[in-house]
Order: structure tokens, then sequence, then C-alpha cells
């Protein structure tokens, strides 16, 4: 099983961004904690980030007949990017949303997914932990065989 993980932008300077908000781990950590998931539960990760959207929707895109699934932390996008979305539906990958922080714990104008109403389902709230949850979800959902809208 192949697993797309897409990281958004600024997430690329986790460690020093706002630890407060998002930990000290850096993306690098974080990473490596995903692949060690990944190789312990014999699934195959590729894990990308971007700071650009429409380099996401390629990844996406280009994921069609590549990747069973993906989990994608889209950061700021989440909130903006209906592009982000209408890949997600193209491309028919069950995508799983997850987010360090619990966003709707915060600001009211995150409190808005663009992603959410499109993926399987969504992680929000539990630092790094989140990817690790997202990729559980996933796999879970992919062995079981859900539909991917159910
Ligand atoms: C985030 C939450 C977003 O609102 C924010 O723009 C991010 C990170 C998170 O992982 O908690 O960049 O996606």
């Amino acid at each position: 099983m192949r697993i797309l993980v897409l990281h958004g932008p600024n997430l690329n300077l986790l460690g020093i961004r706002e630890p407060q908000l998002y930990g000290t781990a850096s993306l690098d950590e974080i990473n490596k904690r995903i692949m060690q998931w990944a190789n312990r539960e014999g699934i195959e990760a590729d894990i990308r980030q971007s700071n650009l959207e429409g380099e996401l929707v390629t990844w996406i895109q280009e994921a069609i007949g590549r990747y069973q699934g993906i989990v994608i932390n889209p950061a700021a996008y989440t909130h903006t990017s209906i592009a982000l979305r209408d890949a997600i539906v193209s491309a028919g990958i069950p995508t799983v949303e997850v987010h360090l922080s619990n966003i709707y714990r915060r600001e009211p104008f995150r409190h808005q997914s663009f992603i959410a109403g499109v993926a399987v389902g969504q992680v929000s709230g539990f630092g790094s932990d989140s990817y690790l949850l997202g990729l559980q979800a996933i796999v879970e959902h992919l062995r079981k065989g859900r539909p991917s809208k159910s």
C-alpha cells in the first residue's frame, strides 16, 4: 500500500515556528517518525512539503494510479483553497486531513476547512501525533475497503 503524505505552506519551519502552537519537533523529525511508523506497518510512504498551492495540486494529480491514499496537512490552504479541494475530488484518492493544532479552538477564520468536506475524515489537535493518527486512519480505511465518500 502506497500513501502520499503532503505538508503545506510554512510547515518547513516547524520547530521554530510558533512552538507553543505547533511543538518543538522539526519537519525532519516528524518525517522520521512517519517513516518509522510506515516501515513498522509495511506501508510505503512518500513525503513532500511545498509552500506553493499549485505544486500541491500537481502532486495530488500525479498521485492518480500511484498512491492508494493521501494524508495532507494543507496548513493555511485549508481555509482558502478550492483548488486543493477540487484536486482531491478529481484524483478520487481517499484523503485524510490532519492538523497539529486544534483548528476549532483557534481564530474563527480557521474553523472553516475547504478540505474536510471531501476528505474521509480529519485529525486535528494532537501535535505531530496527528500525522500518525491520520496515517493509521487512512490505512484502516483502505484495508476495510470502505467507499471514500462514506
Ligand atoms: C495547521 C493549522 C492552520 O490553520 C495553519 O495555517 C497552519 C498549520 C496545523 O497543522 O495546525 O499552518 O494546519
